[in-house]
């Protein structure tokens, strides 16, 4: 019972947690499979921040528990949000999870299944779910193994966990708890950690990066805590790139604009959640800013960084949004040019103020204000891609495409580039001419003059 397969659904906070337990279960002595049919353990690590991604892994879950028929000691766990949202009340849909941890609990994975596995090897059946969602000061702390692929170019490291925000549609803050920060030496200390394994682009992780630190250190001379973090993170040599996700518009001060002036690792590249471009309906979903203000630290943004890429985070059909206001941020959804975008439609969250709130919107309105702006991201990526075609961009070597064509990076702006290579010039930056592209990707071929790649 040593061979365990997780499933990861939902952000990269998930995909972070779940390298973690990979991590932490390996050095257990468990080994982690690729391939879910030759597994004996499957752990799903799930996300509920929208309804329909709770329904996937409910629905895994149900295929997965015919296996235990065949095999009564195949182990299925449910980590993680939907763990931490729904707790026991699982059960009644899936009465044969062996294990149920929550999003404060992911270090004692490796406990639980060895609990587990010590009663298979008695011959005891597994008497009953082991369930754990409980609170853990520090548990913040816990997120640090990693796993690393060989000649693995990029990392994420988790800063924070937890959201104070209380954004009306939001169950992040249920399900990840209060906010609360990683000391910054230990960052630090990992990052390095991770420069000198070969590490070369680190991605900050947190729900509202932005607020790191706040309560634990002081500002000095203007400077946020986050800054300061990634004036730190900055310093650290190896490293070639540094991005975060996901920040919110409220910590776009002085300090982090002019950061991105001054720290040459930092990538001109925000996320920048605009979720509507109503003031009215921001105001209802608790979202403590204006569309002016907002488009103010765009265009703040674009004066220090004019080559800066965009992305951000709608929600279309929140309670009440009339189409006036959906035009409202489709005006500023154009305005802002994005580059990039997640554009979802409101999921109704039990236990959140909006899900209580009247004039829920039709599915088929959602649908088509999900469409109008998703053909206005598609117009933006071209017309940006097409401005790249015959220009030379920085390109780091990640590795072998998936298809095994060729070799893959990207450019600082986030564009996935393809070409050839070869395997000595993973971890390089290296400059691509832009020779074709899609709406997704570009593709281009090495400009070395007078290096022999
Ligand atoms: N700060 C976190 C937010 C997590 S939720 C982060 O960006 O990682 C990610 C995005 O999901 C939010 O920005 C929001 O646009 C969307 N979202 C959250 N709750 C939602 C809901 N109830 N319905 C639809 N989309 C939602
Ligand atoms: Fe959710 Fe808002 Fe926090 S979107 S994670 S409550 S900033």
């Amino acid at each position: 019972m040593n061979r365990v397969f997780i499933k990861t659904y939902g952000c990269q906070m998930n995909e972070r947690d779940s390298e973690a337990v990979a991590a932490m279960l390996r050095a257990r002595g468990y080994r982690m499979v690729q391939d879910e049919s030759a597994c004996d353990v499957m752990l799903l690590n799930t996300c509920s921040v929208r309804d329909m991604a709770e329904q996937k892994a409910i629905g895994k879950a149900v295929h997965v528990i015919q296996k235990k028929k065949r095999n009564p000691r195949f182990v299925l766990g449910i980590l993680g949000c939907m763990a931490q949202n729904r707790g026991a009340e699982l059960l009644d849909a899936l009465p044969d999870v062996d294990l149920i941890v929550g999003t404060q609990k992911f270090h004692q994975v490796p406990d639980y299944l060895d609990n587990l596995r010590a009663a298979q090897e008695a011959g005891a059946p597994i008497a009953s779910t082991i369930i754990d969602i409980a609170e853990e000061a520090d548990s913040q702390n816990t997120i640090r193994e990693h796993v690393l692929e060989d000649r693995q170019v990029t990392a994420f490291v988790s800063i924070q966990q937890g959201c104070n925000m209380d954004c009306a549609f939001c169950i992040v803050p249920k399900t990840r708890g209060d906010e609360r920060s990683r000391p910054m030496d230990e960052i630090v200390r990992e990052c390095e950690e991770l420069a000198a394994r070969g590490v070369r682009e680190i991605t900050l992780l947190g729900q509202i990066v932005t607020s790191y630190g706040r309560r634990d250190y002081t500002h000095t001379g203007g400077v946020t805590p986050f800054v300061q973090l990634l004036e730190r993170v900055n310093a650290i040599p190896g490293l070639q790139r540094i991005r975060f996700t996901s920040p919110h518009p409220r910590g776009f001060k002085e300090d982090l604009i002019a950061a991105y002036g001054r720290l040459e690792k930092l990538c001109e590249y925000v996320h920048l959640p605009l979720q509507s471009g109503s003031d009215r309906i921001l105001r209802a979903m608790n979202r403590p800013y204006t569309r002016e203000r907002y488009r103010q630290i765009v265009d703040d943004l674009r004066r220090v960084r004019p080559d800066m890429y965009f992305s951000t985070d709608i929600i279309v059909g929140f309670p009440g949004e009339t189409e006036e206001e959906f035009q409202q941020t489709r005006e500023l959804f154009e305005a802002c040019n994005y580059d990039m975008a997640y554009v979802f439609k409101y999921s109704i969250r039990s236990g959140t103020p909006a899900a209580g709130m009247a004039d829920q919107t039709p599915d088929e309105v959602k649908e088509e204000r999900n469409q109008v702006l998703l053909r206005i991201l598609e117009a933006n990526s071209n017309r940006r891609n097409a401005t790249l075609l015959g220009t030379t961009q920085e390109v780091l070597v990640e590795g072998p495409d998936r298809k095994g064509l060729g070799y893959m990076g990207r450019t600082r702006g986030n564009r996935i580039v393809h070409f050839a290579a070869t395997e000595r010039l993973i971890g390089e930056l290296v400059p691509v001419r832009i020779d074709r592209v899609s709406t997704a990707v570009l593709y281009g071929e090495l400009a070395l003059t007078g290096v022999n790649s």
